[in-house]
């Protein structure tokens, strides 16, 4: 179930440019994780809410209601709005021009579960703005002018996101505390590897981390090693080397594209032998990256937009065959110079599926 619900989460997260998120999909994702918990903590949150009646009468001025669902987005606000019901789960200011949260903006709301900050002109975040919020699960702070990582964050969270903010720095510590964090997107924000201070990420044990269009020239060394999938799409890294991912022993899915990687190092996947995924598209790779062959799991290899000008007939696949877990789902070379009628048809005999190796028309 945990692992279900992060794959939805996920694939809700990647939208972009910024698009508004429908806050009660969270909703039935909440009913489900309460009822999940019901049995280890039978505290006040399974209160049947016999008062749900007069929830119109409690709602901001401005803001729709339903049962523990408050809707302020798209009204113009300036600041967050008062007299928010305490027992609200889900809060939506998305779309708003709220500036700051203040230290009493979020007072009483202890049983927050959900709180959505997108789109919103916010570059300062009250250091006790956060505080009893155990509850809370997700904080979307993403399309904001947020130059750092705002202090005490709320100890319980699972998703923290904070895409397209002015963040340039990431302060040692910074997640201190967050030990279930599992989702942190960091993407589109003007980070370069010597923003990232030494034990920024100590203490979490996230599994996804996004830190796609950024200034990033190398494979940041010190995420938590924890992770099982990692984007750096839209960067300026320029080479792959064997350390760059010696500490991220789960990876099952890394995301290179649109960078300016000439050079991968023979071993560098080595360490990630579980990987079933890797996009190295729209590159400037000049062959097939080494020893991909030995790499058991990996399934879908995006290789298109690069520079590759001949492909080895066991570039893919290993030389006894049975030496594969997993076939290849995926291979895409489209937007190469190499020729494509020069490839031997046995380089894909380790593929699955009509649609598994896409060559398409080579392109000057
Ligand atoms: C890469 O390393 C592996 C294992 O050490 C070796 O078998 C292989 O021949 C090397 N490939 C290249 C292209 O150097």
């Amino acid at each position: 179930m945990r692992v279900f619900l992060l794959l939805c989460l996920l694939a809700l997260g990647n939208a972009k440019p910024y698009q508004s998120i429908n806050v009660m999909d969270f909703m039935r994702n909440y009913d489900i994780m309460m009822a999940d918990s019901s049995h280890e903590d039978e505290d006040e949150d399974n209160d049947v809410d016999d008062d749900d009646d007069d929830y119109d009468d409690n709602c901001p001025a401005g803001c729709q209601c339903s049962p523990r669902v408050v809707q302020c987005s798209d009204k113009g606000e300036i600041s967050v709005p008062e007299k928010i019901p305490e027992d609200t789960v889900i809060l939506d200011l998305q779309n708003n021009d709220i500036t700051e949260i203040k230290e009493n903006d979020f007072k009483g709301l202890h049983k927050l579960y959900g709180l959505f900050l997108i789109n919103n002109k916010i570059s300062k975040i009250h250091p006790k703005a956060f505080r009893n919020m155990d509850h809370l699960r997700l904080l979307y702070l993403s399309y904001n002018l947020l130059t750092e990582i705002p202090a005490n964050l709320p100890p319980n969270v699972i998703e923290l996101r904070f895409h397209e903010n002015k963040i340039s720095r990431i302060q040692k510590d910074a997640f201190k505390g967050l030990m279930k964090l599992h989702v942190l997107e960091l993407g589109a924000n003007p980070l370069a590897n010597s923003g990232i201070g030494l034990g920024a990420f100590n203490g979490l044990s996230t599994l996804y981390i996004g830190i796609s269009e950024a200034k990033l020239t190398a494979v940041p060394k010190d995420l938590p090693t924890s992770i099982t999938e990692l984007s750096l799409d839209y960067n300026k890294i320029a080479k792959v080397e064997i350390e760059d991912f010696i500490r991220y022993k789960n990876l099952r899915r890394l995301g290179l594209g649109f960078n300016q990687i000439k050079y991968v190092e023979n071993g560098s996947f080595a360490s990630i032998p579980s990987v079933r995924q890797i996009n190295l598209d729209n590159n400037r790779l000049k062959k097939v990256p080494p020893n991909l062959n030995a790499l058991r799991s990996l399934q879908v290899i995006y290789l298109h937009g690069n520079k590759i000008s001949s492909v080895g007939v066991n570039d893919f696949c290993p030389v006894p065959p049975s030496g594969k877990k997993n076939l290849y789902t995926g291979i895409s070379l489209f937007a190469n110079p190499v020729k494509y009628w020069d490839i031997q048809p046995a380089t894909f005999r380790c593929v699955t599926g009509r649609r598994g190796v896409q060559l398409g028309n080579f392109r000057k």
